[in-house]
C-alpha cells in the first residue's frame, strides 16, 4: 500500500491535485464566507466610527485654538488662590507624591529659603513628579501668584506678585508736583 503510493510514477501528482481540489473545497468557501461576514459587519459600524473619531479630532483642534485666544482676550486674571485650588491642590493639600504639603512650615522651610525666583523656577519648569505649570495651563503671572500664596500658607512671608500690566502702567499715585 505505502509502496504503490510513494512509487514515482503517478501517484504523488493524483495525491496532490486530490488534496489540491479538497483544500480548495474546504479552503475557498470558508475565505468567501469569512470576508462576507466581514463585509457585512463592517458596513454599518465602520463609516460612523470613523466619522466620529474625525468630527471628535476636528472639534477638539478647533476648540482648543478657540478656547485659547478666548483665554488671551477675555478672562480675568486668577489670584493664586484660584489658580491653587483649580490646579494644585490635588497634590499639595494633602502632600502627594512628595509634594511639600500646604502650611506644612517644616516642609516648605528649606524651600523658602532657597528663594522666589527658584520656586517659580521649578513651578514653571516642573520638578520631580510635578509637572511644568503643576500640570496647568496658567500665565506665568498666575503661577507666580499660586507660588507666593502656597509659599506663604508654608510660613514664607513673600510680597504679592504685582499683575504685569500693573507694572507696565506709569505709577497713578505718583502726585505730579
Ligand atoms: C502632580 C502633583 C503636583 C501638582 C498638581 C502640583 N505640584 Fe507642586 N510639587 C509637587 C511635588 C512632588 C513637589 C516636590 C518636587 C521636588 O522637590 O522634587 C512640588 C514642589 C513644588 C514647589 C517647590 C519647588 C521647589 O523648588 O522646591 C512649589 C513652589 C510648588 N510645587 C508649587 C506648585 C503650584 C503653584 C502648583 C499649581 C499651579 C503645583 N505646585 C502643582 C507636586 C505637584
Amino acid at each position: 500500500m505505502s509502496d504503490a503510493k510513494s512509487s514515482p510514477a503517478g501517484a504523488p501528482s493524483t495525491f496532490n491535485l486530490k488534496s489540491w481540489l479538497i483544500l480548495l473545497a474546504v479552503v475557498v468557501p470558508l475565505i468567501v464566507t469569512t470576508l462576507l461576514v466581514v463585509l457585512v459587519l463592517q458596513k454599518p459600524f465602520a463609516p460612523p466610527v470613523n466619522v466620529a473619531e474625525q468630527e471628535r479630532a476636528l472639534a477638539e483642534r478647533i476648540q482648543r485654538v478657540g478656547s485659547v485666544a478666548m483665554r488671551e482676550a477675555t478672562r480675568e486674571l486668577q489670584t493664586g488662590q484660584q489658580v491653587y485650588q483649580s490646579a494644585c491642590m490635588a497634590c499639595h493639600a494633602a502632600g502627594v507624591v512628595g509634594a511639600p504639603k500646604f502650611g506644612d512650615a517644616a516642609a516648605w522651610a528649606p524651600r523658602i529659603g532657597a528663594g522666589l525666583e527658584r520656586l517659580i523656577t521649578s513651578t514653571l519648569q516642573g520638578k520631580g513628579a510635578m509637572g511644568a505649570q503643576g500640570g496647568g495651563a496658567f500665565s506665568d503671572f498666575e503661577i507666580k501668584r499660586a507660588v507666593v500664596y502656597l509659599a506663604n500658607a508654608g510660613g514664607g512671608s513673600f510680597p504679592e506678585p504685582v499683575a504685569p500690566d500693573a507694572a507696565a502702567a506709569p505709577a497713578p499715585a505718583a502726585p505730579a508736583q
